[in-house]
């Protein structure tokens, strides 16, 4: 070693110990990439891949949280993990909710052994699967689903989601929030549709930027009451060939840019501080082991500069699935040589013997363990764990206020959405004498959908005892003299179809709550899209009286409901609406609320004809050589409300612009009907010719506005030159000259650009 470098690694040392000692760390305004790079010149390799790792709480855990037995610690695998190999990241719960106390036990003894009894004291961040709410946390507010909020059509509602997801997370101690899912939902039949924000980019990036602000707050360092957001699945996960979760995609570089990495680079603008990475293989190659994605697109290109995790157990599968590595050690060196930061192991430590062994026989430099273990460290500080690694403050509101209650309830009611009502059966009358039926009808899972208090959802035992079902929902409303309950059907198989023609001949209205059961990733892969057989036939038996049946659904993803549509009267799309959903479409059912949500997606009405809204011109085409083959069940951006929209004079500021201006449009809205209603203005684009076939319309706009009967208001949206654009020839983005259309409700308007 020179002596010049001898002397610096010295008054590094010292520097560190110096800073470390004292309180220097947590307050002198000394720069973090200066802390950051003095703490790391003192580490060993050792401590170095310990920072890179993660583990699971059950790895470090010695009994698991039930109805029956309370978690606990393994103080010896703790000490284990955290002193002798210096794990720098936990994760999860052990598959069950935990009470505040408890979870402020798991961090304070994390910590302690983190912050006290190792060399450099460093903190360990811990991160959790906070995804619509932090149900890992008894009594916190749960919100619907992504699905549903972006079914709300109102950012607004992510944002405040997220937020207050935020506090009752940072409150329970846990600084990291594996959140939002950014994966744009074109494959109804794979098992993580509800977790997404539906089908088109745009909404997706509109809704997965504010969920991003709404956890993370303003600028780089994170608040005491925020967490960081990890955007997800980076990239190309969402759209498996045979629809099965981690199968592999096919996606060009011109689908890749064109509709899934907008959100993804929407979030590195915002500031997204992690990103996990995709478990699937794209074009053959596993994203782990794509050095083309994680370094050449997401760091190089997108200029992304904060942690890269592993998916779950995803380097190991290099080897074991995907077979890309011969071993476990080869799986190791291709992850971090593409580019991965943290691995999620979850249990085991060998990650960290092949990444020494690798470093020290040359395969991979130091200075790339550096490059993660920066990252790392910065992530860590701009949290401010190293001023407060307990990262929680017992004085702060408890988790599940009033005010977050109604949050939940209020986005549940803007994203229930009416389908259907012939005649307008609904709203109903609280003199109706009902029938309620279904595996919907009496449950707490169905409501909820998975990731709820566990990670599949169904444990129903561990939900509170406050959560209500729609039955309970209902008795309440009409009064336990006017409802009758029989089960029907369980989700995949009858139960007893008389019962419910005998109830049938008793009621006025029959309410089906269809229901997929929740279920999510491997567990969620179904191999076909009908809806189980067992419910078919409920509805049908339903029907048997002869009265008005409506269809309430709860799934996981659209389910294939052609067969029952035509002889129900109304059909509800309730998504997962989480822990007020059922009150939510009860005030649908009666009208206490106007119905505004809209779906976010197309809803199939058969399983081989799964197009979305923004399909190609051919994609029409029928068997008769006409243009009328995409007839969906429900278009995307369909919804029903108890009031009447009219839409007139949409008006372009100019009808000529140049490909690098701004484009003004304006239309007026009026409430023609005689009920107070929300409704979701949309505006598409259609570039009628281009080089690359152009899709029939791309959503570009969109507001949601309320309106009292027969008030008006005008709609102005700017329409940016990127809206225009689409990933030409050389995969990138282009604006081509030539005519459009701007295309508001019904209404259409033509406009040139040169
Ligand atoms: C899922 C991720 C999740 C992680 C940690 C994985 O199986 O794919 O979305 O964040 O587990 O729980």
């Amino acid at each position: 070693m020179k002596t010049g470098k001898i002397v610096y690694v010295l008054l590094c040392n010292f520097v560190v110990s110096w800073f470390l000692c004292s309180s220097v760390w947590a307050n002198s305004a000394i720069d973090m990439d200066i802390k950051v790079d003095m703490l790391l010149a003192k580490m060993t390799l050792r401590e170095k891949i310990g920072q890179m790792t993660q583990l699971t709480l059950k790895a470090i855990s010695s009994q698991k949280e039930s109805a029956q037995t309370r978690h606990q610690i393994d103080s010896v695998k703790l000490k284990q993990a955290i002193v002798d190999h210096h794990v720098g990241s936990i994760l999860n719960s052990w598959d069950a909710s935990l009470t505040l106390e408890q979870w402020h036990q798991v961090i304070s003894s994390i910590q302690d052994l983190a912050t006290k009894q190792t060399r450099l004291g460093i903190p360990v961040v811990y991160g959790i699967d906070a995804v619509h709410g932090h149900h890992f946390l008894k009594n916190a507010t749960v919100f619907p689903h992504n699905l549903a909020l972006a079914a709300t059509w109102d950012p607004e509602h992510v944002r405040i989601s997220n937020q207050i997801t935020a506090i009752e997370t940072r409150a329970s101690g846990i600084p990291w929030n594996f959140s939002p899912v950014l994966d744009v939902a074109r494959q109804p039949l794979w098992s993580r549709f509800f977790e997404t924000f539906g089908e088109d980019r745009y909404l997706v990036t509109k809704m997965g930027v504010a969920a991003i602000q709404g956890q993370q707050g303003e600028g780089r360092v994170i608040a005491g009451d925020r967490v960081a957001a990890c955007g997800k699945h980076f990239l190309g996960y969402s759209v498996p060939l045979s629809g099965k979760d981690r199968t592999p995609a096919w996606i060009p570089e011109r689908q890749m840019r064109e509709y899934f990495l907008p959100p993804f680079k929407a979030a590195i603008e915002a500031g997204v501080m992690t990103m996990m990475i995709n478990s699937g293989d794209v074009n053959g190659i596993p994203v782990h082991a794509n050095k083309h994605l994680l370094t050449g697109l997401l760091r190089d290109e997108l200029g992304f500069d904060g942690v890269a995790v592993s998916d779950w157990e995803d380097i190991i599968k290099l080897h074991t699935v995907h077979r890309v590595a011969s071993d476990e050690r080869h799986a190791v060196k291709l992850a971090i040589l593409a580019g991965i930061d943290m691995s999620m192991t979850p249990y085991t430590l060998s990650f960290q013997d092949h990444l020494q062994d690798l470093v020290q026989q040359g395969e991979i430099t130091e200075s790339r363990i550096d490059e993660s273990v920066r990252r790392i460290l910065k992530f860590k500080y701009r949290l401010g764990l190293f001023d407060n690694p307990y990262s929680f403050d017992k004085s702060a509101a408890k988790p599940g206020s009033s005010e977050s209650f109604k949050a939940s309830k209020n986005a549940a009611e803007d994203a229930i959405t009416l389908l259907k009502n012939v005649d307008n059966l609904l709203p109903l009358t609280t003199r109706s004498r009902i029938l309620i039926t279904g595996p919907g009808a009496a449950s707490l899972p169905a409501l909820h959908g998975s990731w709820s208090y566990t990670w599949q959802g169904t444990d129903e035992a561990l939900y509170p005892k406050t959560s209500q079902t729609l039955l309970q929902v209902l008795n309440k409303k009409v009064g336990e003299d006017k409802v009758q309950y029989v089960a029907g059907a369980s989700y995949s198989s009858v139960i007893d179809l008389d019962a419910v023609r005998r109830a049938a001949e008793n009621a006025d209205v029959i309410l089906v709550a269809v229901a997929e059961k929740p279920s999510v990733e491997q567990l969620g892969i179904i191999e076909d899209l009908r809806l189980p057989n067992a419910q078919i036939e409920l509805v049908k038996a339903a029907r048997s009286a002869g009265k008005p049946v409506v269809l309430i659904l709860l799934e996981n993803r659209p389910m294939i409901i052609r067969e029952i549509e035509p002889g129900s009267q109304s059909i509800v799309m309730a998504y997962h609406p989480g822990m007020f959903g059922a009150q939510a479409i009860v005030k649908v059912l009666y009208g206490d609320v106007n119905p505004s949500g809209k779906l976010p997606f197309t809803y199939p009405r058969y399983s081989g004809s799964t197009e979305t809204y923004d399909h190609k011109v051919s994609e029409s085409q029928d068997l008769a050589y006409a243009w009328t083959a995409f007839r969906p069940q429900w278009p995307f951006g369909f919804g029903l409300s108890y009031t009447r929209f009219e839409y007139s004079d949409l008006r372009l500021d100019s009808n000529e612009i140049n490909k690098d201006n701004r484009l003004l449009v304006s239309v007026t809205v009026k409430n023609i009907g005689k009920r107070r209603g929300k409704e979701v203005v949309q505006l598409y684009l259609r570039d009628l010719y281009a080089s690359i076939t152009p899709v029939v319309k791309k959503l570009a706009g969109f507001e949601k506005i309320e309106l009292d009967p027969l008030q008006s208001q005008e709609v102005t949206f700017a329409i940016d030159p990127e809206a225009l654009s689409f990933i030409g020839m050389d995969n990138k983005a282009i604006v081509e000259p030539g005519q459009f259309q701007v295309l508001v409700g019904p209404l259409v308007a033509d406009f040139w650009v040169k």
